[in-house]
């Protein structure tokens, strides 16, 4: 078995609330795939299961061959498994700096290295240092709360809606970023998605809707499917 990460019949939700159900997927090493679905859908909650901050209550997720279901987010991270949230993703009243000094928490070594590292992908962060991380614009925010996810030298990245709020151009250009990152680091990365722009990004696609998946497919396939496209997607709109 090559992949990196591999979910099988996974359930979850929220008190007695089941929201996710029977969840299969897998991602090999350095692979690009989206989880693309409506608001509603479940997807922030599939990621919250698989970096270990909501219990499953059914099923298994298994990260290089090992099995990792509800393990605490602090073993889960130190495995190098990278989870950036949707929201609440930065520590505003902290600098950059310190921002990114937490985001390598877990790490022994001298971190400037790796400062050095994630600055090449986003030089604008290197300029704001010792800026308060909530004085950055929507754009940088989100540039900083990815450039944390990466201070652990992760194998993993989970991104939930990385270009959610962000004007077209500034979503394009995020999308360029994520993927030099894993042309640099090697990194595979599992990318939730509400827009379809973000599937020029992924290799292969997984729709959820209503907690469930209910299609999956290369992406050039997925946007071939103009019955599935239009079924799932035709009440968003897409930038
Ligand atoms: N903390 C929570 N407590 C209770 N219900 C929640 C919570 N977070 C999300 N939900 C519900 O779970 C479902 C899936 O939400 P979510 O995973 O955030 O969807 P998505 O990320 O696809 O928009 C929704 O019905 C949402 O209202
Ligand atoms: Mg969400």
């Amino acid at each position: 078995m090559n992949e990196i990460l591999s979910i099988t019949d996974i359930r979850a939700g929220y008190g007695a609330l089941d929201v996710i159900f029977n969840i299969k997927m897998n991602i090999k090493p350095g692979e690009i795939v989206a989880v693309i679905g409506p608001n509603g859908a479940g997807k922030s909650t599939l990621l919250k299961v698989i970096s270990g901050v909501l219990r499953s209550n059914k099923g298994k997720v298994t990260y290089k061959s090992k099995d990792i279901t509800n393990k605490s987010p602090q073993e889960i991270v130190k495995m190098g498994l990278s989870w950036v949230p949707q929201e609440n993703n930065i520590f505003s009243k902290m600098t950059v700096r310190e921002n990114l000094e937490i985001g390598a928490f877990i790490l022994d070594e001298n971190i400037d290295e790796r400062l050095d590292e994630v600055f090449l992908i986003f030089p604008q962060l290197k300029d704001r240092m010792d800026q308060i991380a909530g004085s950055l614009s929507g754009g940088q925010r989100q540039m900083l709360a990815i450039a944390r996810g990466l201070m652990i030298h992760p194998e993993l990245l989970l991104l939930d809606e990385p270009t959610a709020g962000l004007a077209p151009n500034l979503a394009h250009d995020m999308l360029i970023k994520i993927k030099n990152i894993t042309e640099k680091f090697g990194n595979a990365v599992l990318l939730v998605t509400q827009t379809l722009n973000a599937l020029e990004l992924s290799e292969r696609v997984y729709l959820l809707t209503a907690g469930e998946i209910k299609y999956e497919d290369t992406t050039d396939n997925f946007l071939n499917n103009q019955e599935i496209k239009e079924l799932y997607f035709g009440g968003i709109k897409h930038k």
